[in-house]
């Protein structure tokens, strides 16, 4: 069935009515169902969509300067104004020969090519790009170039830095007013350390919690995302009308990702939002009209569709209900070769993006290609002149308002080089008052919380010291992985904070993330939840944590059969299912990704040393917390509306926050392990076999232990490695060649993760290795696959001992497998007399020892 509303006359709210009634007729129930079977026409009606009013007055003084640098542009300078190229792929030498407008440093970009970086290498690197953009020297204009970088929470890309707690976390503070605070401070630290643009704030509403960037959204309702955009904006631009307004202690605003990147099926990243106009309307667009009326300078075109029409070609939400409509007078930029995505483009020709409204092309490695192609279409008339005239106007405009052509190099700015600004003591005291007023208590039996000091208080669970676990994606790296404690020079563990309270008052706190202590406590802290991730990396399937992973839940049950009282922290981007972890637990916080303050909890979770609660809880839902781990889509206002803890809840210390037994019936089937887990415990997740096969004889399925290949080339036993049996050990004979194999029943498509930074993961212990080739392989069919020599990395690791060792799958691709269709993730062969162990394989960006890829 296709449901259409071409009659631009037919109100929204009649429409809707339709739509609901249609959904009758079939008997269909459910929302949901009805969704399946009902596509929505792509026609837009911009009349039905919010008038808004731009805050800044027409500037004839401005427009003239605009014109002037305008008529003085070749159309080289012109087509390179329009585009934005990554520091990892663009030089000042490219930037003075390519007029290029923008450069940005993307999530794993960092001056000098390195892991991580100081503000002083940023404010080096900005220096050198500004003098680039500034030498006419090879011919052109002088055009100060933008600088842009995901400082999300916090200038989160540079080391040091003050990490603010997530936006998941800062919607349950409801205070948009701190949020502006926030705003201001970053932009602080992105100003000393010669950044002038980010791209924040995320003004997304998600409407799935599957989805890997949940915890970017500040909260799944319209109203709340609403009362924050204009906060977030002017914090970290100024006010309009101010003297403040884009002076040099702020920086340039994004109001991201422009439309509907929340609202996509199943929550899956860069995906189809299959809803109404009048959906797309009122629930995804509700932080628009206010980031436009704070005067935004720019808005990000969204990677996903609004059904099946890619964002950043679509002429009439871009530019006809965008900028005419809402009278965006900013410009707007495209994400990550997001133009690359609509059909009939590719990373380096686009033309549908501009002609449909888009202003600045983000081609981070692909900038040289489109900018021949797009000068090319100009040329022909592809796309038009005015059009480009327009793009570039916008992006000069904006230029003009910060202040740029007359500001100097970002070193000689008021803060250029202000290093002390960056994790200053005031700023981390204001990412400490977040923190305490994001945490959201969901139960306290008999009133265990708060916590008197002078006790002995265990801290346990792998969350306890661990400031990358508590910060999140966009921390340092892309992935938020790849870091430790020592990379946050001013920050503090959740753990440090509690310790340091606690031996201030009188009292003692042992840290210990197994949770064995020396000494029984009165009680335990236990901290746990999700590993960092970002993007389509921390899409799920379901709301389960850490399915098929009892870790956490097995160390607080064993606290609790000893009598120790338990109080549950739970690190995570979004709400997941917990029931067994919450009824296990006396008291439970949800303390969303608090960054890299890991004292705020402390300050809430302690009594002061003479009793008194310090400060008591304050934050609230933003997100309906689920009753099972396939209640999804879940959101407050929709029908059966039927969450384990409603949006809004939020217990004080004053409530009574015994809960009883919920229910623990997670809706999944048996035996389902976290996505991209091929082996845990040493048995293969649901939906895999493990295979054992020889020189000679068929492959043998193992599903009992111990088993061998029909010629003894390689037996496989069971070990102890955490638990009883929870390991396989492989002993090859050294007489055959043997193979040791996971297969994936149905297909994997591992493309998207190997476009990012993923690695094979296998946690195994090396008892004996003879001289001799060992491969490690991917395969994808019979006759397609990768196999990778592995011996010589693997005979420099200490043996006897459990490692983590990785390889990424780049290298697996490069050496010919088709990672779109791999049906054996993890193959290990050898004809050597070797004994491994292995525990564990899945995907992931933690191993201790990365394989090289081999050489070409
Ligand atoms: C993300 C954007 C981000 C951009 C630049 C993209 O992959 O979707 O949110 O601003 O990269 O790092
Ligand atoms: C991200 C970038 C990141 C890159 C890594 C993109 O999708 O947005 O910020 O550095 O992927 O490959």
């Amino acid at each position: 069935m296709r449901f259409v509303f071409r009659d631009a006359g037919v109100p929204l709210c009649a429409v809707a009515l339709v739509v609901g009634l249609s959904a009758g007729v079939l008997g269909l129930a459910h929302a949901d169902a009805a969704r399946q079977v009902v596509r929505f026409d792509t026609t837009v009606h911009p009349a039905l969509w919010p008038k808004v009013r731009w805050p800044l007055a027409r500037d004839a003084a401005l427009e003239q300067r605009v014109q002037t640098l305008l008529s003085k542009m070749s159309l080289r300078d012109k087509v390179g104004q329009v585009i934005q190229a990554d520091i990892g792929s663009v030089t000042p030498d490219d930037v003075r020969k390519y007029r290029l407008g923008s450069i940005l440093a993307g999530g794993n970009s960092k001056p000098g090519g390195g892991r991580l970086a100081g503000p002083a290498k940023w404010l080096a690197l900005s220096d050198a790009y500004y003098r680039a953009s500034m030498d006419t020297s090879h011919g052109g204009v002088a055009i100060p170039v933008l600088f842009g970088v995901d400082a999300v929470h916090g200038d989160n890309d540079v080391l040091g830095s003050t990490i603010f707690p997530q936006n998941s976390a800062m919607g349950a503070t409801r205070d948009p007013e701190l949020v502006r605070e926030i705003g201001a401070a970053t932009a602080q630290e992105a100003r000393a350390a010669g950044i002038n643009w980010t791209f924040a704030p995320t003004i997304t509403v998600p409407r799935d919690d599957r989805w890997g960037r949940t915890y970017e959204g500040y909260s799944e309702s319209p109203k709340v995302v609403a009362s924050y955009a204009g906060a977030a904006v002017e914090g970290l631009q100024g006010k309009p009308g101010t003297p403040q307004f884009l002076d040099s202690s702020h920086v340039i605003a994004t109001a991201k990702h422009f439309l509907g990147d929340g609202s996509t099926k199943d929550g899956k990243d860069q995906g189809d939002a299959e809803i109404s106009e009048k959906t797309l309307r009122d629930v995804a667009n509700a932080g628009y009209p206010p980031a436009i009326a704070a005067g935004v300078q720019t808005v990000m075109a969204s990677f996903s569709s609004w059904n099946g029409v890619k964002m950043t070609g679509n002429k009439a939400l871009l530019t006809d209900v965008l900028k005419d409509r809402m009278d965006f007078q900013g410009f707007v930029v495209g994400d990550w070769n997001g133009h690359g995505q609509i059909p009939g483009c590719s990373n380096v020709d686009c033309p549908q993006a501009i002609n449909a409204g888009l202003d600045m092309y983000m081609a981070p490695d692909s900038w040289r290609g489109l900018y021949e192609h797009t000068l090319a279409e100009v040329k022909s008339g592809v796309i038009p002149m005015a059009r480009l005239d327009d793009a570039v106007a916008r992006i000069l405009r904006v230029k003009f308002r910060l202040g740029l052509f007359d500001q100097g190099a970002p070193s000689a700015q008021p803060l250029g080089g202000k290093f002390n600004l960056i994790g200053s003591a005031a700023h981390r005291a204001l990412a400490r008052r977040a923190v305490r007023e994001s945490l959201v208590l969901l139960k306290n039996e008999h009133h265990l919380l708060p916590l008197d000091p002078k006790q002995h208080i265990l801290v346990a669970g792998d969350g306890a010291n661990s400031i990358p676990k508590q910060s999140g994606g966009w921390t340092l790296t892309w992935q938020g992985t790849g870091t430790t404690n020592a990379d946050f020079p001013h920050g503090e563990s959740i753990w440090s904070g509690i310790d340091a309270q606690v031996k201030a008052a009188g009292g003692s706190a042992e840290l210990s993330v197994d949770g064995k202590y020396t000494h029984k406590p009165d009680v335990a802290i236990v901290v746990y939840g999700e590993n960092p991730y970002a993007e389509f990396q921390g899409d799920v399937p379901t709301l389960a944590f850490a399915p098929g992973d009892p870790t956490d839940l097995d160390l607080i049950r064993r606290l609790r059969a000893q009598g120790i009282p338990v109080v549950s922290v739970f690190l995570s981007g979004r709400p997941l299912w917990v029931n067994p972890e919450i009824n296990a637990s006396n008291a439970f916080v949800a303390a969303w990704l608090p960054g890299s303050e890991g004292a705020g909890v402390a300050d809430v979770l302690l009594r002061n040393a003479s009793g008194k609660v310090q400060y008591d809880f304050h934050g609230k839902l933003a997100y309906s917390w689920p009753r099972t781990a396939v209640q999804t889509p879940l959101n407050v206002g929709q029908k059966d509306y039927h969450p384990q803890f409603a949006f809004g809840y939020g217990l004080t210390y004053e409530d009574n926050g015994d809960l009883g037994k919920l229910s623990e019936v997670s809706g999944l089937p048996a035996n389902v392990a976290a996505p991209g887990v091929y082996l845990q415990r040493g048995k293969p997740a649901g939906g895999l076999a493990l295979t054992l096969s020889g020189a000679s004889g068929s492959p043998v399925d193992v599903t009992a232990m111990p088993a061998a290949t029909p010629d003894d080339s390689l037996k496989v036993a069971a070990e102890d490695y955490q638990r009883q049996e929870d390991a396989r050990r492989l002993a090859w004979s050294g007489t055959d060649a043997a193979t040791f194999a996971l297969h994936a029943i149905k297909p994997l498509n591992l493309d998207r993760q190997t476009n990012g930074d993923v690695q094979l993961v296998a946690t195994i212990k090396i008892d004996a290795l003879a001289p001799g080739r060992v491969t490690l392989g991917m395969d994808c069919g019979r006759t397609c696959g990768a196999s990778v020599p592995v011996d010589a990395t693997l005979a420099t690791l200490p043996k006897g001992q459990w490692l983590r060792v990785g390889m990424s799958l780049k290298c697996f691709h490069d050496a010919g497998a088709n990672m779109a269709r791999i049906d054996v993730p993890f193959r290990l062969e050898t004809a050597a007399r070797d004994t491994i162990s292995i525990t564990h394989v899945a995907l992931g960006t933690n191993a201790d020892h990365v394989l090289p890829c081999p050489k070409p």
